[in-house]
């Protein structure tokens, strides 16, 4: 097979953000631009799977265009297209599946499905300082809590996860109980910055128990019961204990899954590595043990099409293509993945 070069354009519609890119063959960013459509489902209260689908048909074309602008290129120039086909909201993922699929036929340009996760936990190697493989990443984002062995592009081994609610679900749950708006990670953390996390003890899940699984549900839950019986005079308390209960177990488990690899590179990404405290824990305890923390940098945390051309432009170099067919896999475990390569 030609070795294939240059700039692949990224799509990823997996949930509630529209996010375009060009990246290179080679990994360097060349252009990225992000609709999100945060403000339409904050009405009520959560993603709404047919608005999220609607709202991609709107904006594809027009960030397309914008990227191509930015990055000074033709369309006739770019060497591929790739998409993020799953995980994620049926409808949402078929729509740029759909897009991009048939773009890069009309191009007649070959095309790569990306997995989502995938994306996040290659989107520090967007930075300029790169950690090398092997690493550890902690996946937190909205749908997924993971800590995941990364021993090269696809050598994925998941090496614990959540057994109920993902790390930001839960940060957007107890945000949700507390009157804050959707999605409540951030707006948590900065109610946090008021309270006292010493004044109210919430649980620290699995904490005690060996493994390397995580379980947020529980703490969820003792943090609504605490408000129902404290009121609304323990919500900035409440969010403070609430971070540093969540923040206390990723930290640990994220230092566990170093140990127990043997490895000192730590990666951390998804929605969730946007938050501030969780950054500071992290750098002091990995400095502590001779090891290192690598993030993306904040607009990347969250989702974009930046970490999906990466992704699928190192899958379409190494020689990956997909058929004509346009899937959406709504459900599609990371272990299924494995390195670049034709069929
Ligand atoms: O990766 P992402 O954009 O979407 C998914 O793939 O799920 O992650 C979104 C999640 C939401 O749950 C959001 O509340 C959370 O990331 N999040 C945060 C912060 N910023 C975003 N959680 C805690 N602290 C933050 N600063
Ligand atoms: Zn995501």
């Amino acid at each position: 097979m030609k070795v294939l070069e240059g700039p692949v354009l990224g799509v990823e519609t997996s949930c509630d953000e529209t996010g375009l890119a060009i990246c290179t063959t080679d990994g360097r960013l060349l252009a990225h631009a992000v609709h999100s459509q945060i403000d339409v489902h904050a009405l009520y209260g959560g993603v709404v799977p047919e608005i999220a689908s609607r709202d991609h048909v709107l904006r594809l074309v027009p960030l397309v265009r914008k990227v191509l602008a930015q990055a000074d290129l033709s369309v006739d120039q770019l060497a591929g297209v790739a998409y993020t086909a799953g995980p994620g909201l049926a409808g949402a993922l078929l729509t740029g599946a759909a897009f991009a699929r048939s773009y890069a036929l009309g191009l007649g340009k070959p095309a790569v499905e990306v997995h989502h996760m995938e994306g996040h936990l290659l989107s520090p190697l967007l930075e300029p300082d790169v950690p090398q493989f092997p690493f550890v990443c902690l996946l937190v984002s909205g749908g997924h809590t993971q800590l995941v062995a990364v021993r090269g592009l696809g050598e994925y081994e998941v090496l614990g996860s959540s057994l109920d609610d993902a790390a930001g679900e839960a940060f957007d749950k107890t945000a949700k109980m507390l009157g804050l708006p959707y999605p409540g990670g951030a707006a948590l953390s900065a109610l946090a910055e008021q309270g006292d996390a010493s004044v109210i003890d919430l649980p620290r899940p699995l904490l005690d128990r060996a493994g390397l699984d995580f379980s947020f549900s529980g703490l969820k839950t003792a943090a609504i019961t605490r408000y129902k019986s404290l009121g609304d005079g323990c919500r900035a308390d409440l969010a403070a204990s609430f971070e540093a209960a969540v923040i206390d177990v990723l930290v640990a488990r994220s230092l566990r899954a170093l140990r127990e690899c043997g490895l000192q590179r730590l990666v951390v990404a998804g929605g969730v590595s946007a938050n501030r405290r969780l950054r500071d824990r992290l750098e002091r305890e990995t400095a502590a043990v001779d090891a290192r923390v690598w993030y993306p940098r904040l607009e990347f945390c969250t989702d974009n099409g930046a970490m999906i051309a990466l992704a699928g432009a190192l899958r379409l170099a190494g020689g990956e293509r997909t058929t004509m067919a346009i899937r959406a896999r709504p459900r599609w475990p990371l272990t299924e993945l494995s390195s670049p390569g034709p069929g």
